[in-house]
């Protein structure tokens, strides 16, 4: 991974009036480079939503954005996920008023139903698609969900890939219910949110992790059975262990190509692997013949849709959970954020507040 965060050429130039702070992504080489900047203001068209941005939080895709190849030479606003405040709205706009605490959705195309690949290109800040790293964003207002009440900002803005990805795995395509046995992979955004929202519905979740030290931290929050992947690599076998032999029935496959073999032999039969990550490379080859005794199955996730953010967030509210936030940042500190992500000594979300 490259450092170019270390290089953050800090801009010099002026605020000019009507416009608001922000960060881009700029071509360099075969990569791209972090840089302050300002967006002009953008006016609020008919079924959109200007906001006033609170907080934004980071994702490992935010890593991988910044290393790929710059499409078309062009700059882009990084980030996904955020939180911020209605500021007005565009004529036909009813659902939403200046005031309301709101959260943009990653695909803001797909408000519903089933996924179609033309969202993929659309996602906040990736390929040709600006972000939500600015002080203001105008955007369809059908792309909106509602921050819930006892929710901070800061808090909201860790939601939109982390928790909606863990909750689309376990609970929209996995239909986990209580008394399941549930495997997370490390401890960073996805994991604790698979970790926090299964226990909440009464699983019992077990957590690898690399450092004890974050695995005492995973048990204070209610994992039923930590492994160190490092001293114990045949995890697996563990689970077999903890399950008499069994299995899991559902795991957050995070790591791919080192990972999946052993996911595979953990599986309970009739369980369900959610693919989801790429933390130790892409193209994943497992042997999935296993999978074909013991009848269980691999669900593609990606992220997921408004209505299933929705759903999310009702939970969280009934629950009265709190996402994981390792460290908070100032705006100024976006490049220190991007450093502590890529460290991966984060025990859960990084979150930016405006
Ligand atoms: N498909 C989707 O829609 C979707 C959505 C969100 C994320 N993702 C993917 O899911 C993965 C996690 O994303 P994130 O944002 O949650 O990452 P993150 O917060 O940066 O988590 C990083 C953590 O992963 C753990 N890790 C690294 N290698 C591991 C391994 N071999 N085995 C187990 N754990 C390992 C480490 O935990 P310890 O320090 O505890 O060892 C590390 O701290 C990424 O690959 C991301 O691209 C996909």
């Amino acid at each position: 991974m490259n450092a170019n965060t270390h290089r953050l050429p800090l801009s010099t130039q002026a605020q000019p009036a009507k416009a608001d702070r922000s960060y881009r992504l700029r071509p360099q080489g075969a990569s791209r480079i972090l840089s302050s900047g300002f967006e002009a203001h953008t006016e609020v068209g008919p079924g959109q939503v200007l906001l006033r941005m609170g907080a934004a939080s980071l994702n490992y895709r935010d890593l991988l954005t910044l290393q790929e190849p710059a499409s078309e030479g062009k700059s882009l606003v990084p980030l996904s996920d955020g939180a911020g405040i209605v500021e007005a709205v565009g004529a036909g706009v009813s659902q939403w008023k200046a005031g309301d605490r709101v959260s943009p959705n990653f695909f803001p195309e797909w408000t519903g139903g089933r996924f179609s690949a033309t969202y993929l290109g659309r996602a906040l800040g990736g390929g040709q698609t600006d972000g939500i790293l600015r002080e203001r964003l105008v955007i369809e207002a059908s792309a909106l969900v509602a921050v819930p009440e006892h929710l901070s900002l800061a808090e909201a803005a860790t939601l939109p890939c982390a928790g909606l990805t863990a909750w689309h795995a376990l609970f929209e395509r996995g239909r986990i219910k209580a008394g399941d046995t549930v495997l997370v992979q490390g401890t960073g955004g996805v994991a604790l949110f698979g970790l926090q929202l299964a226990s909440a519905a009464g699983a019992r979740v077990i957590v690898t992790s690399s450092s004890d030290e974050k695995l005492a931290r995973a048990r204070a929050l209610g994992a039923w059975h930590t492994i160190n992947y490092r001293h114990t690599p045949d995890w697996d076998r563990v689970t077999l262990d903890l399950t008499d032999g069994r299995g899991v029935d559902h795991i957050l496959e995070l790591g791919g190509p080192d990972t999946y073999d052993r996911s595979i032999n953990a599986i309970a039969p009739g369980g369900q692997i959610a693919q989801i990550g790429v933390l130790t490379g892409f193209a994943s080859q497992p042997n999935i013949l296993p999978l074909q005794f013991k009848n269980a199955s691999i669900n593609g996730i990606c992220v997921g849709s408004v209505e299933q953010f929705e759903r999310l967030n009702r939970f969280m509210a009934e629950k009265q959970l709190h996402p994981v936030i390792d460290q908070g940042f100032a705006f100024e500190q976006v490049p220190e954020a991007y450093e502590r992500l890529r460290s991966a000594a984060h025990f859960g979300k990084l979150v930016i507040e405006f």
